[in-house]
């Protein structure tokens, strides 16, 4: 009885942080990562990096493969229990779920299984034994896109800076709230942000509220070490980005479950 009411209070305390673009290259696998190390490492958060996108490689970013391929699509159709599925990184607190090319069906297998909240279901259960859970998304406008606005609590959207930055990201709300259900939060980001360029200055000027993440040579490292900025260059300006964004993001959540 007693575990009961503690693994109802954990997933009440859990959160599901979708980031998410229909642009590809955007940043988003880099950042989900790097959030990850800092949800786990920093605010001492036992957290799940969910890989939602077969080509993505937030697996690959901690040196995670899948146990065995095919299985990752069984987790949606409920053939399968994630826990089987989930691997442990080199870090304490946080794990992945990878991605394997069975989820190259994924969006066709959610529209046909037509359980709208079959992601927002899933991540629910996780909640019990994960406080945050990090969905790195694919590039798309589907069923996976919408399940991921309806299973998330709050979507955070990578933008590489431009003076259509504004526009892209209106597009990107527009298709969230084109849902037509109430949506989570949406956390705009500018990202791959490089100040020695002109386009890039007005970019950041004409948002100055928005957080940043530089374009940096230490981020681009992530893929080649395989590890997160914190792991490697913690005193890195890029880490101490990343680590400014998490408080922001984790603020919202906090403020959203005391509310
Ligand atoms: N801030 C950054 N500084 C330097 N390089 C970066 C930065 N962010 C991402 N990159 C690099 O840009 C490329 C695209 O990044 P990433 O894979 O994270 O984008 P994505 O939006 O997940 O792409 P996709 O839509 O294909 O999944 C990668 O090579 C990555 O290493
Ligand atoms: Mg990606």
């Amino acid at each position: 009885m007693r575990k009961r009411s503690a693994s109802a209070k954990a997933a009440k305390d859990s959160a599901t942080i979708a980031v998410y673009s229909a642009k590809g290259g955007v940043g988003k696998t880099t950042l989900s990562a790097n959030l990850a190390w800092c949800s786990a490492a920093l605010a001492g958060h036992r957290t799940l990096l969910w890989d939602l996108d077969a080509a993505g490689g937030a697996g690959f970013l901690y040196g995670v493969e899948p146990r065995k391929s095919k299985q990752a699509e069984d987790v949606f159709s409920q053939e399968r229990d994630p826990a089987k599925l989930i691997r442990k990184t080199a870090f304490d607190g946080l794990d992945v779920l990878p991605a394997d090319n069975s989820i190259r069906r994924l969006n066709e297998q959610l529209a046909q299984l037509g359980k709208r909240k079959r992601l927002a279901k899933l991540v629910a259960r996780l909640g019990a034994d994960y406080q945050r859970i990090i969905l790195d998304c694919p590039p798309v406008m589907n069923e996976i896109s919408a399940q991921v606005i309806r299973a998330a609590d709050i979507i955070i959207v990578p933008l590489p800076p431009s003076p259509l930055s504004n526009r892209a990201f209106d597009l990107v709300v527009d298709e969230i709230k084109g849902s037509g259900k109430a949506h989570p939060p949406i956390l705009p980001v500018l990202s791959m942000l490089d100040m020695r360029r002109t386009l890039h200055r007005q970019a950041r000027e004409a948002n100055p509220d928005w957080p940043a993440i530089p374009y940096s040579s230490v981020i681009e490292q992530c893929a080649v070490r395989q590890m997160p900025v914190g792991a490697f260059a913690r005193s890195s300006p890029s880490a101490a980005r990343f680590a400014h964004l998490w408080n922001a993001v984790d603020r919202k959540l906090v403020q959203r479950s005391t509310s």
